[in-house]
C-alpha cells in the first residue's frame, strides 16, 4: 500500500485553517480532519451530562466518543469552545485521542490518497513527519471580528468585546500549556491572513502546499 499524503494546518483560532483545510482536502481529493471537533465533541458531552471538567471524567468521554458525537449540532458554541480548551489541556484527553488522529492520517477514510489535518498540535506532536505543515495566524482583531460575524451568522447576539476576551484567553490557554502547546513547528510554512480574503489564503495555501507535496495531476 502506498504511503498516505498528510497535510498538517495548525493554528491559533479563527485564522482561518479550517476553511483553508476543507479547501485543500477538497482540491486533492484527500480526507478531511477538524481535529478540534474531537475537543469540541468531549466538552460537549460534558456538559451535555452536567458534568465538570474533572480530568477522569474527560478521560473516560474521550475515550468512548463516536462518529456522531464529531457532528452534534452546538459544537460551535461559545460555551463549547470555552471548555474545549480547558479539557485540552489535559495529558489524559490528549492521549485518549491520538490514536484516532494518526489512523486518520495514516489510512484516510474512504481510501483516499492523503489527508489535511487542522489543528493545533498536528505538525508538532500527532504527524511530526507531515510532507507539507502550515501554521495559519492572524492578528488578534481580525480573528475576533471574524468569529463575532460567525456568531451573529448563527443566529447569537454575541457582545463584540467579550469574543475578543474569551479568544484572547482561549489563545493563553492553548499556547501556555505544558502538553502540546499550539505553536509553530521547526519547519512550518507561515500564513498570515489578516488582510486576506478567502480566495488570496486559499491560493497562498496552495501554492505553499504544492511546493512541498510537488504538483498533484
Ligand atoms: O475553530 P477554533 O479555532 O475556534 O477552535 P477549534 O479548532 O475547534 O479548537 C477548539 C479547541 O480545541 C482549541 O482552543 C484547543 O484548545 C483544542 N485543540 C487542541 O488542543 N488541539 C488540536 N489539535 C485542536 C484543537
Amino acid at each position: 500500500m502506498s504511503r498516505s499524503i498528510v497535510i498538517a494546518v495548525d493554528g491559533p483560532a479563527a485564522a482561518g485553517k479550517g476553511t483553508l483545510a476543507k479547501a485543500l482536502a477538497a482540491r486533492l481529493g484527500f480526507a478531511h480532519l477538524d481535529t478540534g471537533s474531537l475537543y469540541r465533541a468531549v466538552a460537549a458531552k460534558l456538559l451535555a451530562l452536567g458534568q465538570g471538567p474533572e480530568a477522569d471524567d474527560a478521560r473516560l468521554v474521550a475515550e468512548s466518543l463516536a462518529a456522531e458525537d464529531l457532528t452534534a449540532r452546538d459544537l460551535r458554541s461559545e460555551a463549547v469552545a470555552k471548555l474545549s480548551s480547558v479539557v485540552a489541556a489535559m495529558p489524559e484527553v490528549r492521549a485518549a485521542l491520538l490514536a484516532y488522529q494518526r489512523r486518520f492520517a495514516a489510512q484516510p477514510p474512504g481510501g483516499k490518497p492523503g489527508a489535511v489535518l487542522d489543528g493545533r498540535d498536528v505538525g508538532t506532536v500527532v504527524c511530526p513527519d507531515a510532507q507539507a505543515k502550515l501554521y495559519v495566524t492572524a492578528s488578534l482583531a481580525a480573528r475576533a471580528r471574524r468569529r463575532h460575524a460567525e456568531l451573529l451568522a448563527r443566529g447569537e447576539r454575541p457582545d463584540a468585546e467579550a469574543v475578543r476576551a474569551e479568544m484572547e484567553a482561549r489563545d493563553r490557554r492553548d499556547s501556555d500549556r505544558a502538553a502540546a502547546p499550539l505553536k509553530p513547528a521547526a519547519d512550518a510554512l507561515l500564513l498570515d491572513t489578516s488582510d486576506l480574503s478567502i480566495e488570496a489564503a486559499l491560493s497562498a495555501a496552495w501554492e505553499m502546499v504544492v511546493g512541498r507535496i510537488g504538483p498533484r495531476s
